[in-house]
């Protein structure tokens, strides 16, 4: 136990012993948690220190030595892709200092960032590149061939379309695939959603979640064995779908924290967003890497090279996929424009995913490729109403499910 001055005092602290005015009032009782409103409260009443557990002064300063030092380090790194600028609207300072928050911590754990490669020299195309004879089209379509998408997805759909369709039906189709079932039932039963009752079988989350959701989710959980077989020396695919899970669980707690309906399609919007670049990488190796070195050269956005060295990015290429694969119209369209969310064909919603995804880049939760991204306009955080103050709230939010929706995703 040790005395803490009141400058030194933090959220979370426990107090050791009753805290008393000079004037003999006891403001808080033994064993209170500290919390940031008393603090700011304690030099209006005359306290000028606390006795708490496990902290004195001497052990603070030389932490906050510490801490300064990593902040320092990873406000430099934050910086490096997320960098300021001039009048920049508060709420977009908000997720850099979150950011760089969260690297510090993790700097002082002893885990330091990988800088970001730096390029001096333009990179070269390479040999027989194609220029923009190939479409996008070309490319989606032949990948469409070589990559059949789950047959569970379209038979829970044609059970869901047909006249006949009822809760037991859609349960007895999801129920003949024992590993779809039980990620399902650990997602329903995750704090992705907090049902106050744990969800025992399928027809009581179809009951209770709805089958639209239910087969969104499906959908969702089938899409991951899609391209189980893409070779890493092309792409990262745990890192990939690390980046797809954090853009899908920020694109919904957005979309849940503006009251839209079904959420659930902006979680697998943010699933599906990056599709297309899994195509370029292993269709277009070459290109793909002749793109991530001009993006690293020219300091800009993955798709914004690709667009330079194919003609199209990877949302075009996107497109063809998941058109060929019958996904539904409304999460297309939320996936087409996760990179143009202001055009004037794009699906105002459009926003949540592209938000989505700009906070999954900005605390690199896993990566699809980019290492920089567009600056955050205010006119998106305006439309899906995130006010200044609200950004550290979803962030914490969505890394406490980030975690559990991984386990059920990604661990078999
Ligand atoms: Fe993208
Ligand atoms: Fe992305």
């Amino acid at each position: 136990m040790g005395r803490v001055s009141v400058n030194n005092l933090q959220e979370g602290m426990i107090l050791e012993e009753d805290l008393v005015t000079p004037g003999g009032r006891i403001i808080l009782s033994r064993g209170a948690v500290l919390r940031e409103k008393y603090i700011g409260m304690f030099k209006v009443w005359g306290i000028t220190g606390a006795y708490v557990k496990g902290e004195e002064d001497g052990d603070i300063l030389q932490k906050n030595l510490l801490r300064e030092e990593s902040l320092g380090q990873s406000e430099a790194y934050v910086a490096s892709y997320f960098p300021p600028s001039e009048g920049e609207d508060r709420r977009v300072s908000e997720v850099r200092e979150y950011c760089t928050r969260r690297f510090a911590e993790s700097i002082e754990s002893g885990v330091l960032p990988p800088p970001l490669p730096h390029r001096t020299l333009p990179p070269r195309p390479p040999l027989g590149h194609f220029g923009r004879t190939f479409s996008a089209r070309e490319l989606g379509r032949n990948q469409v061939r070589l990559v059949s998408f789950p047959d569970i997805y379209f038979k829970i759909q044609e059970v869901i379309n047909s006249p006949l369709s009822s809760a037991t039906s859609i349960a007895r189709v999801v129920s003949k695939d024992p590993s779809l079932t039980a990620r399902l039932l650990r997602l329903v039963n995750s704090s992705f959603y907090a049902f106050p009752q744990p969800i025992l079988s399928i027809p009581r989350a179809i009951a209770i979640v709805g089958s639209n959701e239910l087969t969104s989710l499906a959908l969702a959980v089938s899409t991951m064995t899609v391209f189980e077989h893409v070779s890493p020396e092309y792409v990262d695919m745990k890192s990939f779908w690390k980046h797809s899970i954090a853009c899908g669980v920020f694109s919904r707690l957005l979309a849940y924290g503006k009251r839209v309906r079904s959420e659930e399609r902006f979680f697998l919007a943010g699933l599906l967003h990056d599709i297309g670049r899994i195509i370029l990488y292993s269709k277009s190796p070459a290109e793909m890497t002749y793109a991530l070195e001009l993006s690293l050269f020219e300091r800009i956005p993955l798709w914004q090279a690709e667009k330079r060295v194919f003609g199209f990015d990877h949302a075009a290429v996107g497109h063809v996929l998941l058109e060929e694969w019958n996904i539904p119209e409304g999460i297309r369209r939320l996936c087409d424009y996760h990179h143009a969310p202001l055009d004037d064909r794009a699906p105002e919603e459009a926003a949540f995913v592209h938000c989505g995804d700009f906070l999954a880049n900005g605390i690199r939760f896993g990566t699809s490729g980019t290492l920089y991204s567009s600056p955050l306009d205010p006119a998106i955080l305006d439309y899906i109403s995130l006010a200044p103050g609200d950004v550290e709230s979803v962030l914490i939010q969505a890394e406490r499910q980030l975690q559990e929706i991984m386990n059920i995703f990604l661990v078999a």
